[in-house]
């Protein structure tokens, strides 16, 4: 039987579980694919660290430089998370003609031209599965399964650390602090967790997808990110009150003109929308392609043991690419899109939470000033809160541009009648 051998660098939370899995799993994986998968090397740093699995201390290294300068190793998988390394590391294999598997989506998304290039001048694929959604395939899917497709949008749920903190404060009243510490002891977290809560790590998993979808590298400094970090327990109950619930979107969409809009942020879905009902470390998208129409993925987005089942799916691929090469390296550019839609014209609409005086004329100095900018409102409540000789005001507004939306905040934020910075959260309603 043919053995192909594996180069790991990087055996933390999802390499151990790539080793493990494969291990366990070895007899399936051999009946199914008809060759083996072996493990020659691994690089980590601290070879001294309990990984949870049983390692023969014959394969560790601490220089990930090992792997490539075996030439037995055909394949390597690049799980350390580092920025310039893991760059170095994964060039370094493509231009030794080795296949790169990766979960890298920081990396990706701000080199995958540089990096798809290289694969493409070498003719050495790279896969990626891992990336976005943890064990949901849905690089798979938009690659492979929907090529005849134009993709239309895809609206996704794809931090699990920041679904997992948003959950936890709704359903155990968690305080945002808290849930994190939580997500990052289940191992959903990025080492460094600031990624998760400002929107960047569901914004490298948009950039990808879009990049995937759209046919070039989307530069990262043309998309809106706005992380979970500021979202409140009082806005999540203000949402429900207006039938909605607070989830971490990306949205990406292109427009008949080809301009692709890409952006990540806190959203108000209706309670009714099937994504309303994603909760935990679970990961959705909803990806409507012009032929197949409007499609569902569901799934553990983060975690060891669905981030490995992609990895060892991308490893069994890369085994078969081997068997037989093709001329895709997992990234295919084309021409028809090309650029983004500027940030300031992207349209939404918007819940805006003020804090302001408890007295007659309030309401219509605010409205006063929406009026003047176009901007329609849809709803208004002043739910029960006391701070002080202020209480809060909800508005739901409807469809904005950003540009528009910023100028009304910078005006009603300078009344004097709103007493703290005003908050506005974007709406989606799907329509
Ligand atoms: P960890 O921080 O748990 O693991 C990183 C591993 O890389 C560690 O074993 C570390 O060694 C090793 N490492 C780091 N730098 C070097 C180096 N210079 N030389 C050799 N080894 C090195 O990260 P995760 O396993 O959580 O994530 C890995 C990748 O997968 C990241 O890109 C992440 O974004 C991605 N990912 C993570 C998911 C998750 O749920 N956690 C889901 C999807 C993707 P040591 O242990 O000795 O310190
Ligand atoms: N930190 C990431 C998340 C890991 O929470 O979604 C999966 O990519």
């Amino acid at each position: 039987m043919q053995h192909f051998a594996i180069g790991l660098a990087g055996m933390g939370n999802v390499g151990a579980g790539v080793f493990k899995h494969l291990t366990q799993n070895r007899a399936l994986l051999r009946e199914r694919l008809g060759f083996e998968l072996d493990v020659k090397k691994i690089a980590l740093r601290d070879p001294k660290k309990d990984r949870g699995v049983a390692v023969p201390p014959e394969l560790i290294t601490t220089q990930w430089q090992d792997l490539l300068d075996d030439p037995s190793i055909q394949i390597v998988v690049e799980l350390m998370g580092q920025k310039e390394e893991s760059l170095r590391f994964m060039l370094g294999a493509i231009e030794r003609g080795k296949i790169v598997v990766t979960g890298n989506k920081a990396l990706l998304a701000e080199h995958g031209r540089e990096i798809f290039e290289a694969a493409t001048k070498h003719k050495v694929p790279v896969f990626f599965e891992a990336a976005v959604a943890g064990g949901i395939p849905i690089i798979k899917s938009i690659r492979e399964a929907f090529i005849g497709n134009h993709i239309q949008s895809i609206h996704g749920i794809i931090n699990g650390t920041s679904n997992y903190i948003l959950t936890r404060m709704v359903e155990s009243g968690l305080g945002f602090a808290e849930a994190l510490v939580e997500a990052q002891e289940a191992g959903y977290a990025e080492a460094d967790p600031t990624l998760d809560v400002d929107g960047w790590d569901a914004a490298h998993k948009a950039v990808i997808l879009a990049s995937l979808a759209y046919g070039f590298w989307v530069p990262t400094d043309k998309i809106f990110v706005e992380g979970v970090e500021q979202i409140t327990a009082n806005d999540i109950c203000f949402a429900k009150k207006l039938g909605y619930s607070i989830k971490l979107l990306g949205i990406i969409k292109a427009d008949a003109k080809g301009e692709i809009e890409v952006r990540v942020h806190p959203t108000l879905i209706p309670e009714k929308h099937v994504l309303a009902s994603v909760n935990g470390v679970f990961n959705a998208l909803a990806v409507h392609g012009d032929i197949v129409g409007d499609t569902l993925f569901y799934g553990r987005g983060a975690g060891q043991d669905p981030t490995s089942s992609s990895v060892i799916a991308d490893l069994a691929e890369a085994a078969a690419a081997l068997q037989a090469p093709r001329s895709n390296y997992g990234f295919m550019p084309h021409g028809l899109y090309g650029t983004c839609t500027p940030i300031d014209d992207i349209v939404s609409e918007y819940y805006l939470r003020l804090t302001v005086e408890d007295r007659p004329g309030v309401i219509a100095q605010v409205a006063g000033i929406l009026g003047s900018l176009n901007i329609g409102i849809s709803s208004i409540f002043q739910p029960e809160g006391d701070e002080g000789a202020a209480v809060p005001l909800i508005l739901v507004l409807h469809k904005a541009t950003h540009g528009q939306m910023n100028t009304a905040l910078e005006k009603i934020g300078a009344l004097e009648c709103v007493k703290k910075t005003p908050r506005m959260i974007r709406v989606e309603n799907f329509a």
